[in-house]
């Protein structure tokens, strides 16, 4: 049977590239979104994967979500954990809710996701965890306080998840995007994404679907020996 893979804001950005690709690879997907009905009503009408809505902060929401996931697909063994959001400001001006929202999405977010289904990943002995982190949490950005903190966060989380599950066959690994053309790096101000694409040695945004074809490999059953690693795929942008 198709293993199942669950994408969490997998309806739009580089999440549905990621949800379309593990699709045409053959595993059963579902892909998850907060908000927009719209989209999400859109992207399974194209593509035939099945959406589901809950809000990735809320532990219960996702905890209930996954269980229904699984009552309709079968269990997850494998999941992308990419729902994330922006509320770019510089330090000075950033509000605490603004630092409170991003932390409970794009980082508390994370535990939310994958702890309602660990368990079951190390009774059946495999499970593939892949966190979408960021280039900006490798380097820091102006503006990005608290984006760039959960993009770091995840580096973390996934270190240490690859400690406890490497001997149930669990791998955590994390992708590390670079620029990539979607409506999160569309909303930056032109001429600050302008000078941003000045510094990309590539000289040209990511596509959603490079990301997605990096995920590909790190869930795959030929990948168990990757484990704990993070992939950059940023056009040369930066270094670790
Ligand atoms: N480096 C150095 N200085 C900068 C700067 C930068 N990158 N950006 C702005 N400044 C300076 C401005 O020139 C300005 O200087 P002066 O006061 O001397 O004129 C000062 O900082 C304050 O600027 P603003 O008053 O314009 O600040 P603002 O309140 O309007 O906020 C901002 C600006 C929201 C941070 C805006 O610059 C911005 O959106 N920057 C982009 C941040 C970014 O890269 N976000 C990534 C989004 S995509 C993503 O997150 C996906 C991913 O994983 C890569």
């Amino acid at each position: 049977m198709a293993r199942v893979a669950l994408v969490t804001g997998g309806s739009r950005g580089i999440g549905a590239a990621i949800s379309k690709e593990l699709k045409d690879k053959g595993y059963t997907v579902a892909a998850t979104y907060a908000g927009n009905d719209e989209a999400a009503a859109n992207f399974t009408e194209q593509t035939g994967i099945k959406t589901y809505k809950w809000n990735a902060a809320d532990y219960d929401a996702s905890k209930a979500g996954l269980a229904q996931v699984e009552a309709d697909l079968g269990p997850i063994d494998i999941v992308v954990a990419n729902a994330g959001i922006t509320r770019d400001a510089p330090f000075h001006k950033m509000t605490p809710e603004q630092w409170r929202e991003v932390i409970d999405t794009n980082l508390t977010g994370v535990f939310n996701t994958v702890h309602p289904i660990w368990p079951g990943m190390r009774e059946r002995k495999f499970g593939r965890v892949v966190v979408i982190s960021s280039i900006n949490g490798q380097k820091g950005q102006f503006g990005q306080t608290n984006y760039a903190a959960t993009k770091a966060g995840d580096l973390g989380i996934i270190k240490s998840l690859a400690q406890e599950g490497a001997r149930f066959n669990i791998t955590a690994n994390a992708v590390c995007p670079g620029y990539i053309a979607t409506e999160m790096v569309m909303a930056v101000p032109e001429k600050v994404r302008d000078s941003i694409i000045a510094g990309i040695p590539a000289g040209r945004l990511g596509e959603p679907e490079e990301i997605a074809r990096c995920v590909a490999f790190l869930v795959s059953d030929d990948s168990g020996f990757v484990n704990g690693s993070t992939i950059s795929a940023n056009g040369a942008q930066f270094f670790v």
